[in-house]
């Protein structure tokens, strides 16, 4: 049974007539539709999406504030998504049934008191994308992409996927009645993201090959088969995505911090959040940009290389090898989306070491709040700006945690373990992490044991310290 949004009596009016349009960030041509593979037809590049009416229809920039506000108390199905809240600068659906949301946005920011005191930055918050209904930031494209594809008539929905894409994306097509397709590599994804694809309904294919070779079937795939492509080249999941910049200005009271800093994959996330800071800008939601930061595993480093190697000028693409499975690609298609958003907000880009991801992680955990592996290159990316001194310890920074710590669980336990590292050429260096690790102890179920392990407990102190 589709889940659809209906609008009250005599409520505030619903979504608008469209007036969006689809750009090449290439050649600039303009159009009212887009290919099956989300190509310019002229050039080739990606497309993006724009519309008029954000400028010229849009409220001033305090009306749209305290409109923003209001929908919070709100119970409308539409204003209880942290997505469709801020529906003045998003794609309008062709009506309000049309919508499939599972409440997704709303993601808290937390602020990172131990963080904070090993960087020396006071002002060190993190907004918890991994809050979302399946745990992921992707929650947050998939309501409007999906909602797109079903204005659009799709039966079949697909994508080619690290994990969360699928997972998110078999709940958003299965609450909207459409069937999905899930291509991901063979054993390279986490069970509990496979396993939310599963429940979900998808139809999953585990192909022998990375995610580079899953997107590239895919796209040949989608010229063939009337099967609508949901990856972030997808433009209308760019725009969902958004969103995660409008909600986290609002919670810092429109007060913008110095720095955002995100992981780097496919790069569509990164260039969402950038789209959404020029818009603010332009419509003086914002007096000023943030710096936008993307920070890569050192084993997944394409956007690094493109920018050092070739000037940003063409994509220097890798062969990807991280534990940090998320973020596990070496061709990421939306490249010159980030090129231009990092040029846009003078951001930097870093790579970090698996040994400085996996103490990232851990310290993030111990912050109460925990992530998967691919978000703490956010907070091992800082320690390393902070380092260079890009960032200074009395600027504000936002890590984007893209993630929740259940997405891994294996990452994790074989953290605690001591066994992530085992048979690597980390092994040695590893130990140094020792003192982050938290295994279990196994024991007689007598209370002395139990007493003296509390004891021995006692005298070693939690470890959270930055190199
Ligand atoms: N963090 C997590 C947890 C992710 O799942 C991803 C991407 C990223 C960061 C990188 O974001 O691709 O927009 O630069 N996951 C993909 C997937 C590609 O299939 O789930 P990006």
């Amino acid at each position: 049974m589709p889940h659809s949004i209906t609008s009250e009596k005599g409520s505030e009016p619903g979504l608008p007539q469209a007036t969006f349009r689809f750009r090449c960030i290439g050649c600039g041509a303009l159009g009212h539709a887009a290919a099956q593979d989300f190509r310019c037809s002229q050039c080739g590049n990606l497309l993006e999406i724009t519309d008029p009416s954000w400028k010229s229809a849009s409220l001033p920039a305090a009306a749209l504030k305290s409109l923003w506000r209001e929908r919070r108390s709100s119970h409308l199905p539409l204003d209880l998504s942290g997505v469709w809240r801020f529906r003045e600068l998003l794609p309008k659906p062709q009506s309000e049934q049309l919508v499939i949301t599972l409440h997704e946005g709303n993601t808290p920011l937390y602020d990172l008191p131990q963080s904070s005191h090993s960087t020396g930055i006071a002002r060190l918050y993190a907004k918890h994308q991994g809050m979302n209904p399946t745990g992921s930031f992707k929650d947050t494209g998939m309501t409007v992409a999906s909602t797109f594809a079903r204005q659009a008539g799709y039966r079949w929905v697909a994508c080619a996927s690290t994990g969360n894409t699928s997972a998110s994306m078999a709940a958003y097509t299965a609450r909207g009645g459409m069937r999905s397709l899930v291509l991901v590599p063979e054993g390279k994804i986490s069970w509990s993201k496979l396993s939310q694809a599963l429940d979900y309904g998808a139809l999953t294919c585990q192909l022998r090959t990375d995610f580079d070779g899953c997107l590239r079937l895919l796209q040949e795939l989608v010229r063939r088969a009337p099967v609508y492509q949901l990856n972030s080249i997808n433009p209308f999941r760019l725009e969902g995505q958004k969103t995660l910049a409008f909600e986290l200005l609002e919670q810092l009271d429109w007060q913008p911090p110095d720095h955002i800093i995100v992981p780097g994959g496919n790069l569509g996330n990164s260039s969402a959040i950038g789209k959404a800071l020029l818009e603010m800008l332009d419509l003086g939601l914002i007096p000023r940009l943030p710096k936008l930061s993307v920070i890569q595993a050192e084993g997944a480093n394409a956007l690094v290389r493109t920018l050092r190697e070739a000037g940003g000028k063409h994509l220097v693409s890798v062969q990807a090898e991280t534990r940090a499975t998320a973020i596990r690609i070496g061709n990421p298609a939306s490249w010159e989306k980030a090129v231009r958003v990092f040029h846009a907000t003078g951001g930097a880009c870093e790579q970090v070491s698996e040994l400085e991801i996996a103490q990232a992680k851990a310290e993030i955990g111990a912050e109460g709040i925990g992530c998967e592996p691919a978000s703490a290159v956010t907070l091992a990316g800082l320690k390393k700006l902070l380092r260079q001194r890009f960032v200074k310890p009395e600027e504000t920074v936002v890590l984007v945690l893209t993630g929740n710590l259940l997405k891994d669980p294996d990452f994790t336990m074989e953290f605690h373990r001591g066994d992530l590292f085992k048979g690597t050429a980390h092994q040695q260096e590893s130990a140094r992490l020792n003192p982050f690790r938290h295994p279990p102890v196994v024991l007689d179920a007598t209370l002395d044991a139990v007493i003296k392990t509390l004891e021995q407990a006692e005298k070693s102190e939690p470890m959270h310290s930055n190199d």
